[in-house]
This record gives structure tokens, C-alpha cells and sequence, in this order.
């Protein structure tokens, strides 16, 4: 195998890399050639513990030879075919399987990425508004600090402020805001769910005497808010908002692109915490990153209400590479290894010895935070003053030094590894970062 050569300083420049400071980037580069269970190998071929599982999505470990199989095979046998007025048998059985492992969603609509699955998400919670008569439903509900792509719906009822600032004419009209869960001052150290924040949730009820039921179509939350730093929701906080949507009318989305595949200790976040959305949005371990792919996952009552409509195309969206065949075959593959090694429940299994890890965590300088579920966690530093994001690049920069691969965003460091994670594996990853840290 002719292995890419690695590039100098002066062909870097080219590639405008996504999310990146690429200035920094290309003065000092980070080259990754190749990666195999839990860790990468650098251009320079140092061995890297990836404490991220890629960017979450790596759940079943890396190089897994059944999806590089059957994407081969796929690519042998049928390499494209057209999505719309058209099928191929691995979609369909795709979405059956997909249905199985969601509580209580029948439908699949297959999209590209995270991104795409959330736009479609709320492009199909307003469109069923319309289709059953309800046409004054327009309004979509985010949630601050919450992140859902970076597509002009997902940005819109996002609330991460740098990723919206650039755009602010290109919002989509009429969405609001509800408040964060995040709360260190209640909540610092907590292990699992908080147990502060509940009342919260009653900030739909605001919402909606400020704009009236009959104009809200669907309010969007991440159940465990991952880009924003690992923020988890206070106890009886997702069954108080499901509660409230019931009472007015409102759709339930569940953004689960990182807690979708077993990331929380169950298939999805949904069945963890005993709460049913009427819409999902999934992404990354659908297919183990091996292939782009996502899947929006929706309620009967919404898909029978499009099939009550005129004959015809009910929905007018979809993609080039909606439910793309080599996507579907790395989707079966993945959900087969994740059946067979039971790993959309191994999270639970290992929380216990991850969260007691992490903890150990605390009290090391400039440590403020330190907070987990399943196999996530979020350690929140003190930001230097003046330089915000600055202590945990830091951080990020000597972890990679030394061999582990964390993600930070502002001043929290985010650990999310593979869910085929050892207890060997967690001791070197908390070794290397309490020594960053230090
Ligand atoms: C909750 C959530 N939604 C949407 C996205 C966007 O996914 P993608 O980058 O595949 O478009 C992400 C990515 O991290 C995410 O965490």
C-alpha cells in the first residue's frame, strides 16, 4: 500500500482546514497516518491514545476489518445508486435495524452528516406541522450553548456564540432560546446527572407564554451537550421538557449525533434517561466514522401524517448521497460489531472505573470542574484571565506531546474514547493528562 507523502511546509497551505486555527496549525503541524483499536500513529510515528474516538465517533475502536470488508465488497459490487424514486436492499435494512435499537421511532430518513441530519430534523418538524393543518407552527426552540452543525438551521437554534457571530443576518427567522444547564456552582464535581437544575426545563413554559403554543413547532436539545464542554442534564430535567412539549403541542428533537451508539451506557441517550423524543438526529457512530453518514429518526405520528397528504413526493428534501450504498453496508457492519461485542451497553460497565479516574482529576492545578456519564467526561479548567480557551490548548498541545488525543473547547477538556476502552487504557490516558496538567 503507497502510503501519502507527508507534506512540507510549503504544501500545506492549500488545505483551508475546518475548525482549526490554521496559522498555528501550519507552523507546527499534528500529522496523523494511520490508526488501528485505540490508537492513532503520527507521520513521524509516534503512537497516539485516542482519548476521543476520533471526534466521538470512533466507538467500536479503529481499523475495524468487517466495515473495511464490506465497504470494499460494496464498492465491487453496486458503487452508487440514485436516492430518490429509487431503492437498494441495504437501505431498508438499514433502517430496520436502526428502528430496533430506537425507543419507540419507526422511520429513517438517511442524510450525510450531523449537520444535515439536524437541518432535516427541523425542516421535517415544520413541514408536519403544515401538513396536519397547523401552519401557524413555525417557530424552532434551541437551547444557549447548545451546538447542532453548522448548517444555517443547526447554527440558528445553536447557541454557541462563535459559531453564529459571523452570520447574524443569516439566522433563520423566529428562534429562541431556552437556557443552558450548565451550573458549576451548584453542580462542580458531580458524578452522573447533577442534581441541581430541574426547574430549568420550566424555561419552555416562558418560552411559550412569550410566543404562544400555537406558534412553536419544536424545541432541539442535545440530551448530553457535547461541543460545548460535556453538559449533562440535571436529573428530571429531559423528562420535565418532554412533559411540557406534550402539554403545548411541541416536538421533541433529540439531537444525539455523540450520545446516539452507546455513548451514555444504552443504544441512545433517549433509552438512558426513559424519555422518548419524537425526532432523533444521529450522525458519527452510525458507521463507526468510517464513511459520512447520518440518520434522522422520527415518530409514526409524524411520518403518517406526511402519508396522508396528496400522492405524490411527500417530502420534497433529500441528498445525492442519501442512504449512498457504501454508507449503508458501513452502517450494518458497525451495528453488527456493536451487537455482537455488546458495546451500546459496555459504557455502563466502565463508567464506574472511568468517573473514579476522572475524579482523581481534582485538585490538580486550575482544575474546577470535573464532571461524567457513561464514557464521556468533562474536566473545566480555570480560564487565564484575558485568554480564554488558552489553559486548555495548553493542555491539548502537551497530552498530544505525549502521546493522547483530547478534544477541548473553550477551557474544557472533553474525553470521549472508544467504547471498546480497557482499564489499561485508562490509566494511560488519565497518566498522560494528570501529568499535562500538572
Ligand atoms: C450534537 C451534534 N449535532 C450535530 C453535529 C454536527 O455533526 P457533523 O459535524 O457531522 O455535521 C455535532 C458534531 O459534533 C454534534 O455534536
Amino acid at each position: 500500500m503507497t502510503a501519502h507523502p507527508t507534506p512540507t511546509a510549503s504544501n500545506l497551505d492549500a488545505y483551508w482546514m475546518p475548525f482549526t486555527a490554521n496559522r498555528q496549525f501550519k507552523d507546527k503541524p499534528r500529522l496523523l497516518a494511520r490508526a488501528s483499536g485505540m490508537y492513532y500513529e503520527t507521520t513521524d510515528g509516534r503512537r497516539i491514545l485516542d482519548g476521543v474516538a476520533g471526534l466521538w465517533c470512533v466507538n467500536a475502536g479503529h481499523g475495524r476489518r468487517e466495515i473495511t470488508e464490506a465497504v470494499a465488497r460494496q464498492l465491487e459490487i453496486m458503487d452508487y445508486a440514485p436516492p430518490f424514486q429509487m431503492g437498494h436492499p441495504a437501505a431498508f435494512e438499514l433502517a430496520n435495524a436502526l428502528v430496533a435499537l430506537a425507543p419507540g421511532l419507526d422511520h429513517v430518513f438517511f442524510t450525510n452528516s450531523g449537520s444535515e441530519s439536524v437541518d432535516t430534523a427541523l425542516k421535517i418538524a415544520l413541514a408536519y406541522h403544515r401538513a396536519k393543518g397547523d401552519a401557524t407552527r413555525t417557530r424552532l426552540l434551541g437551547r444557549e450553548r447548545g451546538y447542532h452543525g453548522v448548517g444555517f438551521g443547526g447554527i440558528s437554534v445553536g447557541g454557541m456564540v462563535a459559531n453564529r457571530k459571523a452570520w447574524p443576518t443569516a439566522m433563520i427567522p423566529g428562534v429562541d432560546h431556552l437556557a443552558h444547564t450548565h451550573d458549576i456552582k451548584r453542580n462542580a464535581f458531580s458524578r452522573g446527572l447533577p442534581a441541581h437544575g430541574v426547574e430549568l426545563a420550566d424555561d419552555l413554559e416562558r418560552l411559550v407564554a412569550l410566543h404562544d403554543a400555537s406558534t412553536i413547532a419544536a424545541v432541539i436539545v442535545e440530551p448530553i451537550a457535547g461541543s460545548t464542554g460535556v453538559v449533562l442534564p440535571p436529573a428530571g430535567y429531559l423528562q420535565r421538557l418532554r412533559q411540557i412539549c406534550d402539554r403545548h403541542g411541541i416536538l421533541l428533537i433529540f439531537d444525539e449525533v455523540i450520545t446516539g451508539f452507546g455513548r451514555t451506557g444504552s443504544p441512545f441517550a433517549a433509552r438512558e434517561f426513559g424519555v422518548t423524543p419524537d425526532i432523533i438526529t444521529t450522525a458519527k457512530g452510525l458507521t463507526n466514522g468510517a464513511i459520512p453518514m447520518g440518520a434522522v429518526l422520527v415518530s409514526k405520528k409524524i411520518y403518517d401524517a406526511f402519508m396522508q397528504g396528496p400522492a405524490g413526493i411527500e417530502l420534497f428534501h433529500g441528498y445525492t448521497y442519501s442512504a449512498h450504498p457504501v454508507a449503508c453496508v458501513a452502517g450494518l457492519a458497525t451495528l453488527s460489531i456493536y451487537q455482537r461485542e455488546g458495546l451500546l451497553t459496555r459504557a455502563k460497565e466502565m463508567a464506574p472505573a472511568f468517573e473514579n479516574v476522572v475524579h482523581s482529576l481534582r485538585g490538580l492545578p486550575h482544575v474546577i470542574d470535573v464532571r461524567n456519564y457513561g464514557l464521556v467526561a468533562g474536566i473545566e479548567l480555570e480560564p487565564i484571565a484575558g485568554s480564554p480557551g488558552k489553559r486548555a490548548f495548553d493542555v491539548y498541545l502537551k497530552c498530544f506531546e505525549r502521546g493522547l488525543l483530547i478534544r477541548t473547547t473553550g477551557d474544557i477538556i472533553a474525553l470521549s474514547p472508544a467504547l471498546t476502552i480497557e482499564q489499561k487504557h485508562i490509566d494511560e490516558l488519565i497518566e498522560t493528562l494528570s501529568t499535562a496538567l500538572k
